[in-house]
């Protein structure tokens, strides 16, 4: 099924655009030869996802671009191939294929391909410019967006990296028709925030958007294409407010963090076979009950956070596997711990953060408290 693509909605983000629209990739070769001209476009992708997206990318750029050559290299699904061997490996590739500053990276796949195509992307021949082209609803609306690149390493994710802005970003949410559900539930999981941290409005469109594209089956995506172009343009426009006044990180992003204090923890504690969607949605629930008992949002915040989270199909409960010492052993182990103590990114209510610039710390005594006190699963 194929249409030709409506008026994209366009966010301009640190000097380059991010555009979304349904059916765009058909387009993405034109953008390609408008933004990042390029004898030769080396396209990285995954094995999921070149078969479903990389025809259309791939006749697109034949089609625009039609002097300019076109290789591609599809790496293995997963986050073991965010890896310095993957990059090695890749940057090798490009150097056989006798490529050079004027190469032109894409980055077609989920946040693992984005990630480490834009490294590669930051690294070769000291940068060479290259577009992200993001699959995975999460990468659509967090990973593509605000130019952070890199690769894990043993002793954590995303511990070798750079900032490394792309030249455009093209969205194109009909590719999520082949995405897997849980995976798709998990992109809303950061939909869900972005309406938390900035717009309440925005937060019941995205639950019932949500609902009515994650209980249906795939089709639905293609005939909501609309909706969720809009949906995720919005959710963009939040990523990219704040990611624009702080886009090395010094702080101000502080509350793209909501949820992901707990979050991160329960992910590590699960082994990453949680998805990080899921372990983010039960650290939203945590942190915003936290934030009700610290009196810092108003009361029935947390309620409508699980409500909306749940009827998406997310968990809100913390693991019966997961114990509270536990969970606050390894939340001081993310980097996020003030000289010993937690700092939360916390809601005033839904649609407004309570202290957007900085954090807010929490003693332990509390975070116990509210742990002890959580529903069982
Ligand atoms: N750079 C950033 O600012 C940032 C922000 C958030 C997350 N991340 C990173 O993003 C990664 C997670 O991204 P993710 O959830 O997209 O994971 P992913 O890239 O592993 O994709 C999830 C799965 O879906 C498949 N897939 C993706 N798009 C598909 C499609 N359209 N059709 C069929 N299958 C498809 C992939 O092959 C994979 O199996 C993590 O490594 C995380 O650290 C980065
Ligand atoms: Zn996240």
């Amino acid at each position: 099924m194929s249409a030709s693509p409506g008026p994209a909605r366009v966010i301009d983000l640190l000097g380059y655009e991010v555009r979304v629209a349904p059916w765009l990739l058909d387009e993405s070769g034109r953008l390609a030869a408008q933004v990042a001209p390029a004898p030769t476009y080396a396209i990285i992708t995954d094995a999921n996802v070149g078969p479903v997206a990389a025809p259309q990318l791939v006749g697109s750029l034949r089609h625009f671009a039609p002097h300019s050559r076109v290789i591609m290299q599809a790496v293995t699904p997963g986050e073991q191939e965010k890896s310095r061997a993957a990059w090695t490996r890749l940057s090798d590739w490009l150097l056989d294929e006798r490529c050079g500053r004027d190469t032109t990276i894409i980055a077609l796949g989920g946040g693992v391909v984005g990630d480490l195509a834009g490294f590669v992307a930051a690294t070769f021949m000291r940068g060479v410019p290259f577009l992200q082209v993001p699959t995975s609803l999460l990468a659509m609306v967090d990973a593509s967006v605000g130019g952070k690149v890199g690769v894990d390493t043993k002793h954590g994710k995303n511990l070798i990296g750079a900032f490394h802005q792309p030249a455009a970003v093209v969205i194109d949410p009909t590719v999520l028709q082949t995405l897997p559900a849980n995976h798709l539930r998990a992109g809303f999981a950061e939909i869900v925030k972005h309406g938390v941290i900035a717009d309440a409005g925005y937060f019941d469109a995205a639950v019932r958007v949500g609902v009515s594209i994650t209980t249906a089956d795939a089709t639905a995506i293609a005939w909501h294409g609309d909706e969720l172009a809009e949906l995720i343009a919005t959710s963009v426009r939040i990523k990219a407010g704040v990611v624009g006044r702080d886009e090395h990180e010094r702080g101000l992003r502080q509350v793209l963090n909501f949820g992901h204090t707990v979050g991160h923890a329960i992910e590590l504690l699960s082994d990453f076979s949680m998805l990080h969607g899921e372990a983010i949605a039960i650290g939203m629930c945590v942190e915003a009950r936290l934030a009700e008992h610290l009196g810092v949002a108003c009361v029935g915040t947390a309620g409508r956070v699980e409500r909306g989270l749940a009827s998406l199909g997310l968990p809100t409960a913390i693991p019966l596997s997961v114990t509270g010492p536990a969970l606050l052993e390894a939340m001081r182990l993310d980097k996020k711990s003030r000289s010993g103590t937690l700092v939360f990114a916390l809601p005033a209510e839904v649609g407004a953060m309570a202290d957007p610039d900085r954090g807010i710390p929490v003693e332990d005594r509390h975070v116990e408290h509210v742990l002890a006190s959580l529903p069982v699963p």
